[in-house]
Formats: C-alpha cells, structure tokens, sequence
C-alpha cells in the first residue's frame, strides 16, 4: 500500500466515505507559493483551479498581516475594534453608493443565509427565486435553492427554480432579444406563481455571472430586465459575488457591475481572505437595519480581528499589483488561446468567460451541440497528471473550468494551453 492509498484510508476511516476528493488520482499537496502548487512526492502543478488564493497562494503580505494582528490580538465584534471599521468602508467604497454597510460572516454560505433573511425582513415574505442548476452553499435554508442533491423531506415549497441561463442553447430559440424576454418571462411567471401562494415574494437571488450554471455568455440588458421585475413586484435582488467578485471578470471589480446593475444585497466569500475564512454581505443601511430589527444576530468569528486584518491585505494587494487589469490582460489572450485551439480540435464547442474565469464547452458534435460530458472528465483527469489543475462545471458538466489566482501570467496561461492542446490531441 503507498502513502497516498493508506491516506485515503486514514480519511475514510476519520472523516468519513462519500467525501469527495479531486481527480482520480487525488493529489496531495504540501505546500505552495502563487500559482503554484507542490505534492508529497515534489511535483510541481500550474493552479489552473483556486480561485481562494485570490492574490497568490500565501502571499507575502496577507501571510505578514494575519500574523501581526493575530499576535496582537484576536476577538469578536462585540468588543470596539478599527479593523472591522476600516476594512467595511474601504470594501463598501467599491459598491454603489447605496451599498455601504456590511455584515461580516465565516463563509459565503452564512452570507447568503443572511441575505435571504434579510429580504424576509424587509418583504415580510419568504418567497424566493433561484436558477436551477445553481449553488448558494450548505446551510439548510440555502440548501433548498440547490437543486445538486434534492432536500431531505422535499423542497419547502417557498422556492421556484427558473432554467439556468445558457447563451451555448438560448431559452427563446436565439441569443439576443428573444432569450432575454425568454429568461424574464421564467421569472415573471415564478413571482406570478410565489405571490399566489402562501409564501409569498421575497426575493431573487442570482450569481450575476452565473458560475456554477457554466458563466455563460449573456445579451447587453440581459439581467436589468429580470431585475426591474423584481422591484415593480417588491422584491429585492441578492447578488451573490462569491465566485466573481474582486475583480476576478477583469473589467470590473463586482460582476454585477459588469451585468450593468445594481442589487439591493451582495454577499461574499471565497476570495475574500486569500483562503482565511471570511464573507459577507453588503447592503443598505436601511435594508441592514431591517435584518438587525427583525433577527437577533451574532456570528463569534465573523469579522474578527486578524479576519479583516487578511481581507484588508486582500483588497491592498489587488489594487497594488493591479490584479484586476492583470485578469482582464492575460484572461483575454489565455482565450484567444483557446479559441484557437477550437479551430483545431472538434471536441471544443464553444469558448466563453471574462478576465480570469473562462473556459471551453466540450461538446460531441458541434452542430447538435451534445454535451461531452464523460470526455470532459477525461480531459481534466490528463491534465492533472500532466501537471495542471483545472475542473469543470455548467448545466451539463462538460466546460472546463478555468480559474486561476489572479497573478496568473501569459506565460502560465501558453503552459495550460499547450498541456490541454497535447491532452486533446491524444484523445
Ligand atoms: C456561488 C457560490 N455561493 C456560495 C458558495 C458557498 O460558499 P462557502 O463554501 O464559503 O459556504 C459557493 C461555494 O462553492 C458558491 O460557489
């Protein structure tokens, strides 16, 4: 028995079967240093995948600021501290202007929880709308929007699915006007179907780039019309940014920005830390207030400390090193990278995604557009033996996912293009 089948018995016998490792050879890394990461064995991986390290693995001033102030001091926001101050007014200066208080959480899942909530508190209903390929998190009330793994016991009843958006195959027949008045005619009829039911309307909650369904590509107005909707029924409109939130799309700092509009609660994750564990949730002051009315709430980590002091370097780092410029740079020539690749392997359907969250759908046959799903599997499996890490995602779990930490170059981006044109080939 090697090392790492003894470690998968070890972590099925600690933690558990049925937990999901990547890969089919699961890797084993030990450790890292910006886009790269190494295994037990010394093996070297192009990060293609995490989009947690948002500013590169263990960044040398987000590592120096969690330590500073964890050796100062770490407790809870019940007790008067500047951190939390300073970093709410420098992220809140990146929103609109009617987005400038914040709630500070553990996980994306938590701020999400909170944002459903909070449009209970200001609709006093408890109706919401959720795409149906999406993910919002783990807890049990943002489990129901899931449609991954039903809920025990069967949905609430509170929640109506309207179709993921796929610009690839357009509600409506067409990618334009006709799929756009397609998507607001799913909503309008979920906020026509929740008002005439006891729950009622509270809410549309959407990742504004559409990650998980497979980021696809969307008409200019696409979401101003499902959001204009949702306000003429009383609604808010949650943003969920914990995927392409903090400039990872490359032309803007929030993908709802880059959607051309403005939602009455974001919430946040993921890269907010560069992996310390912080979210949260940005609102008005007025919608906040209604949240802290109607919901005693206190979260013991959230918006600690030495939680801010990382998320704080977060924010430094991205504008220091122009990140975000960096996404839109190197994520524009990495596609056009890939479309080339399309002109040379069948497999490639269609290339999609902005700054440094793109990728390629595979499909089996380009004019009826089947999802190659079984091969999109392979194709990520050979790249991870050859030494880069990427996954996949969308309705049909056949894009690859691509999603790098953001110092990601063009010379990282002709590996990763040269690794998938060599595994495409040998197909
Ligand atoms: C769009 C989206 N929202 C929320 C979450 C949940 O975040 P967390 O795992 O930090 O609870 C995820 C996690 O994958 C996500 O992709």
């Amino acid at each position: 028995m090697n090392d790492k089948t003894a470690l998968l018995a070890r972590r099925e016998r600690l933690l558990g079967k049925n937990m999901s490792t990547f890969y089919l050879d699961p890797v084993h890394l030990v450790k890292a240093e910006g886009v790269w990461l190494w295994d037990a064995d010394g093996k070297r991986y192009l990060d293609c995948y995490n989009n947690v390290p948002h500013v590169g693995h263990c960044h040398p001033r987000v590592v120096e600021a969690i330590c500073k102030q964890a050796s100062m001091l770490n407790t809870h926001t019940r007790y008067l501290h500047e951190g939390i101050l300073d970093y709410v007014e420098k992220l809140t200066a990146t929103f609109h202007e009617s987005l400038d208080t914040a709630i500070l959480t553990c996980t994306g899942s938590e701020a999400n929880d909170i944002a459903l909530r909070m449009a209970q508190a200001v609709t006093g209903k408890t109706g919401v709308i959720a795409t149906d390929r999406t993910y919002h998190g783990n807890t049990a009330a943002v489990s129901q929007l899931s449609t991954r793994m039903p809920p025990v016991g069967g949905y609430g009843g509170h929640v109506r699915h309207v179709p993921a958006p796929d610009g690839y195959r357009p509600l409506g027949g067409e990618p334009g006007e006709a799929f756009t008045n397609a998507w607001a005619q799913a909503i309008e009829e979920a906020i026509a179907s929740l008002q005439a039911s006891p729950h009622g309307f509270s809410a549309l909650i959407i990742d504004p780039f559409f990650a998980n369904e497979g980021f696809p590509e969307l008409p200019d107005g696409f979401l101003k019309k499902a959001a204009d909707l949702v306000r003429k029924a009383g609604g808010l409109l949650i943003c969920d940014e914990v995927q392409p939130g903090f400039g990872r799309t490359g032309t803007h700092m929030w993908g709802h920005q880059r959607a051309g509009i403005v939602p009455d609660v974001v919430t946040l994750g993921k890269p907010m830390g560069n992996g310390h564990p912080i979210g949260g949730v940005v609102a008005s002051s007025d919608t906040l207030n209604a949240f802290r009315k109607a919901f005693r709430y206190f979260n013991t980590f959230g918006g600690n400390p030495v939680s801010c002091a990382a998320a704080s370097a977060v924010l430094d780092v991205l504008t220091d090193e122009l990140l975000m410029e960096n996404a839109r740079v190197v994520g524009e020539y990495a596609r056009d990278g890939l479309s080339r690749l399309a002109e040379k392997h069948d497999l490639i359907g269609n290339v999609r995604g902005s700054g440094l969250f793109f990728g390629a759908e595979l499909v089996l046959d380009q004019k009826t557009r089947e999802p190659a799903t079984n091969l999109a599997t392979t194709v990520i499996n050979e790249m991870r033996q050859r030494g880069v890490l990427m996954g996949k995602l969308g309705i049909h779990q056949n894009a690859t996912k691509i999603r790098p930490p953001m110092p990601f170059s063009q010379d990282n981006a002709d590996l990763m293009l040269q690794t998938l044109d060599d595994v495409l080939a040998g197909l």
